[in-house]
């Protein structure tokens, strides 16, 4: 719990809050406690829909990017390395002079060996440690993490990454695997739900038969770099929660290889939750395809979702669903009638 290490530090009388100036928070999450840092000065920048939406709606200035000048800068741990120095880089880069960069995180995602890497180039003060975690502090000299500015990837195929996303090195093995068993001829009207930086909508848009592929995506950075790589008009990109997102109308198919973290947290109840909104944005004779590691439960939603489930196969690590005709309870009902118990 951040909000224990930060409080701790701000009573112990820490200068991690300057008396004026705006405040950055980078990569904070509705879960994290925020209390004691003064809203008025503080701009929080998260990328993650559901966690950007939360925030907004508890009152705080949330943003997809630092803008300008800080007078300060706290730094919330993401789960990859490489990530979370990209971060640090990003909020150093906007300090002002003597300004000051904070870092948490719990010692599972890392905090001890980042610490290490950060003292071994500049000055840190004694750090809180709590609830399973630290919270240390520094005041940079200009360029002093310049080096660890996230740098983009750029993969064959026209595809770009950038550090900290899924299978950020190259497409991943189980979306290579529902890719292969996809029929040549697609249905016309599909969704990637959880599309990342786009190598599976691309791989659909290489079929036959489609004329648009709705990818939906959490993260704004994965789904910019899914632009970037994806020129074909036939794609629409979605900045949204694949939980809440409804299509316009009724989808043909819908793709899909689960995340597994909500945000910083492992939760293979998010995938469950996405199959139930992939039944619920089909058409009745619509067809879902899922692959996911091969120990993630998934299979009560997908029975529970849709009529029909055909385990495809399982090849290193991976299994390979296609689940079709989605239950009437699941499905949406057509513009303007209501279900049994008021359901749209
Ligand atoms: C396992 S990756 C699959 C990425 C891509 N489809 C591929 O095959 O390479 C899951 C993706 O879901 C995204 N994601 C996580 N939570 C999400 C949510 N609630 N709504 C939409 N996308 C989400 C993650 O950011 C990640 O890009």
């Amino acid at each position: 719990m951040s909000g224990s290490r930060l409080s701790r530090a701000l009573e112990s009388g820490a200068p991690i809050l300057p008396a004026e100036g705006r405040i950055l928070l980078s990569g904070p999450s509705p879960a994290d406690d925020l209390a004691g840092l003064p809203r008025d000065r503080c701009h929080l920048v998260q990328t993650l829909r559901p966690e950007h939406d939360a925030l907004a709606a508890a009152g705080w200035q949330v943003g997809l990017a630092p803008e300008g000048i800080y007078a300060a800068a706290l730094v919330f741990l993401p789960r990859a390395r490489a990530a979370a120095r990209a971060r640090i880089a990003a909020a150093a880069a906007c300090l002002s002079d003597g300004g000051v960069l904070a870092v948490d995180g719990p010692r599972t995602l890392g905090i001890d060996a980042l610490l290490r890497e950060v003292r071994a180039r500049v000055p840190v003060d004694e750090p809180v440690a709590r609830a399973h975690g630290k919270l240390f502090w520094c005041r940079p000299p200009a360029g002093a993490f310049a080096d660890w500015a996230e740098t983009p990837r750029r993969l064959p195929g026209g595809f770009v990454t950038l550090p900290g996303m899924f299978s950020a090195d190259g497409p991943d093995p189980g979306s290579v695997l529902l890719a292969a068993a996809l029929p040549e001829r697609l249905p016309p009207r599909l969704a990637d739900l959880g599309a990342g930086w786009g190598w599976l909508a691309a791989a659909a848009l290489a079929r036959t038969g489609v004329e648009e592929v709705h990818l939906v995506e959490a993260d704004a950075r994965a789904l910019d770099c899914a632009r970037a790589a994806i020129a074909d008009p036939r794609a629409r990109f979605h900045w949204a929660d694949a939980r809440s997102f409804r299509p316009d109308r009724p989808l043909d198919a819908v793709l899909m290889n689960p995340p597994f973290h909500d945000g910083r947290a492992a939760d293979p109840g998010i995938g469950a939750a996405m199959i139930r909104a992939a039944a619920g944005m089909l058409a009745p004779n619509g067809v879902l395809w899922l692959v996911a590691n091969r120990h993630l439960p998934y299979e009560a939603a997908l029975a529970e979702c849709f009529r029909e489930v055909a385990p495809l196969e399982s090849a290193g690590g991976y299994k390979l669903v296609r689940a079709a005709r989605p239950a009437a309870a699941a499905r949406p009902l057509p513009a303007g009638r209501r279900g049994p118990r008021g359901r749209r």
